[in-house]
């Protein structure tokens, strides 16, 4: 096992600065550089402003940075000194070439396993921690052995991250598990050793486990299928209970509460959101139809189905209740974070219901108290997911500095993200400056205890899973059930 003095991570972003600043908390004896090749990440790491919000974070970095923590652009160095390193770049779903749409896009990582194996010297463990297909660790080993130098050796593990953005520092420093997978030879379990004497500061021994390189890949894979599938199996019980008159809360507390099946990760909402989810999601997909599966493949693929139906569903009912038209209409979306207690975006199912709104014509007035407004544009006006040039994203969008400047004089508000300071708004000043009939829709059942006073005020409460005001009947009718299959606009591209 190798005396760790010094960590380097490469990827200053969602997971490798949260990671890092936790093991550097932990492990005060050791010191970790975390680098990346956005200089402003790097700066945003060294200043003030984190470059990404997560609760408990900044404690964490202001405690240790400059101490034995630190951010920096000088890759080399970080790499040349350390005994571990850390990958943690992006592995996004592939936006051309083979596997476009499905397949992970490894180039990050390749480009770090040649520039490792070009400026390295000694006997280095590299540990991958971004998500990544099955055998990966293969192809990074393999340019390794490529690349080789007479002064350096390497093994290389497999260390998936199943941190949850908004949790992130409750996650890292009390993990369910951890998970590190390597060689069966006798040097593989010497890194492991290694790196396991990392985790062992403050992880109980109990609660890391080993694994083969190939298993621990796959794990990660799947555990986010697992999640992703549990989130669309309710998605899917809440579109039966809007038409049968059950409640998907009802629903979910009663077959939660077997213990086989258990209560997490049964909320029904607008869809699953997040960097990681569809990524993964189709990424196994990608690996089943490659591996010649097509039937687990297609298992799989319904997942993502799910999920897009659900947001279609969301934005049709809108529509339809707005009296199938949203033209010009000023419309109020509280919350753009892809879930509470972050500023990250990614895959928010807010841009999906904006485009959709968007591309009926409706003004959105966007409130996030997250989310920066230039953000919100670039999502909205980025070429993969959206036909609209920016001029038009501007013409239809306003980004609002408080929720009650959002609703003034709007017809109706979207609830998109779980935030907690939507439960506590003063919605009779709301209703007052709204728009009559003044409409909710809560894609997030974040309201569920106010829906009768907000119904006495005189709200029309729309809510997932769940029919709550009688709808007015020329909306009623007007809702076909082939207007909710047929979304208002074309298929958004993965
Ligand atoms: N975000 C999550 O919640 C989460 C959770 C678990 C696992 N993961 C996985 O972890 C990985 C990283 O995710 P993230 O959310 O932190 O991504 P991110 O985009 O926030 O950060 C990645 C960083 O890597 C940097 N980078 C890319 N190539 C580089 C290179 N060659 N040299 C130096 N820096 C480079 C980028 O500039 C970026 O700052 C992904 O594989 C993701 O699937 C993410």
């Amino acid at each position: 096992m190798v005396h760790v003095k010094r960590i380097c991570c490469i990827g200053a972003g969602y997971v490798g600065g949260p990671t890092c600043s936790v093991i550097a908390q932990m492990c005060p004896e050791i010191v970790v550089t975390v680098v990346d090749v956005n200089k402003e990440r790097i700066r945003a790491w060294n200043s003030d402003q984190l470059p990404i919000f997560e609760p408990g974070l900044q404690e964490v970095v202001e405690a240790c940075r400059g101490v034995n923590l630190f951010f920096s652009s000088d890759i080399d160095k970080a790499v040349r000194e350390a005994d571990i390193i850390f990958i943690s770049v992006n592995t996004p779903t592939k936006t051309f070439g083979l596997g476009k749409g499905r397949a992970a896009d490894l180039k990050y990582i390749e480009a770090c396993a040649r520039h490792i194996a070009e400026v390295a010297t000694g006997y280095k463990v590299v540990v991958e921690k971004s998500t990544v297909p099955v055998r990966a660790a293969e192809s990074i080993q393999r340019i390794f052995s490529a690349n080789t130098k007479s002064n350096l050796s390497f093994q290389v593990l497999s260390n998936p991250e199943f941190l949850a953005e908004g949790t992130a520092i409750v996650d890292l420093k009390n993990p369910d598990r951890v998970l590190i997978g390597g060689d069966e030879t006798v040097e593989g379990q010497r890194a492991i050793e290694t790196l396991s004497s990392i985790y062992e500061h403050w992880v109980p021994k109990s609660r890391i486990i080993t694994t083969s390189t190939w298993s621990s890949e796959l794990s990660k894979l799947a555990a986010n299928a697992f999640l992703a599938q549990r989130i669309s199996s309710i998605n899917s019980i809440s579109a039966l209970c809007e038409v049968t008159g059950a409640d998907v809360e009802e629903v979910a507390h009663a077959i939660g509460t077997d213990q086989r099946i258990g209560n997490r990760f049964l909320k029904a909402s607008v869809g699953f959101g997040g960097s990681c989810f569809q990524k993964d999601v189709l990424n196994l997909v990608y690996l089943c139809e490659a591996l010649n599966l097509p039937e687990v493949a297609r298992y799989w693929q319904q997942v993502i189905e799910i999920n897009e139906y659900q947001r279609r569903r969301f934005a049709s009912r809108i529509i339809s209740c707005l009296f199938n038209t949203v033209t010009d209409k000023k419309i109020a979306l509280l919350g753009f974070a892809f879930k509470k207690d972050t500023g990250d975006t990614r895959e928010s199912s807010s841009i999906h219901i904006s485009k959709y709104l968007m591309d009926e014509g409706a003004q959105l007035h966007i409130y996030d108290p997250k989310v920066k407004k230039e953000q919100i544009m670039q999502d909205l006006s980025h070429s993969s997911t959206s036909m609209d040039d920016p001029e038009r994203v501007l013409s239809l969008v306003s980004i609002a500095s408080d929720p009650y400047e959002a609703c003034d004089n709007a017809h109706a508000i979207v609830i998109c993200t779980e935030w907690d300071i939507f439960k506590e708004l003063d919605y009779e000043k709301i209703y007052k400056a709204m728009l009559k009939p003044a409409f909710i829709f809560d894609g997030r059942r974040i309201l569920d205890s106010l829906h009768d006073w907000l119904q006495q005020l005189g709200f029309q409460v729309e809510t997932i899973g769940k029919k709550i005001s009688q709808r007015i009947p020329f909306t009623a009718s007007a809702i076909s059930k082939q207007d909710l299959q047929a979304p208002p606009l074309k298929k958004i591209k993965i």
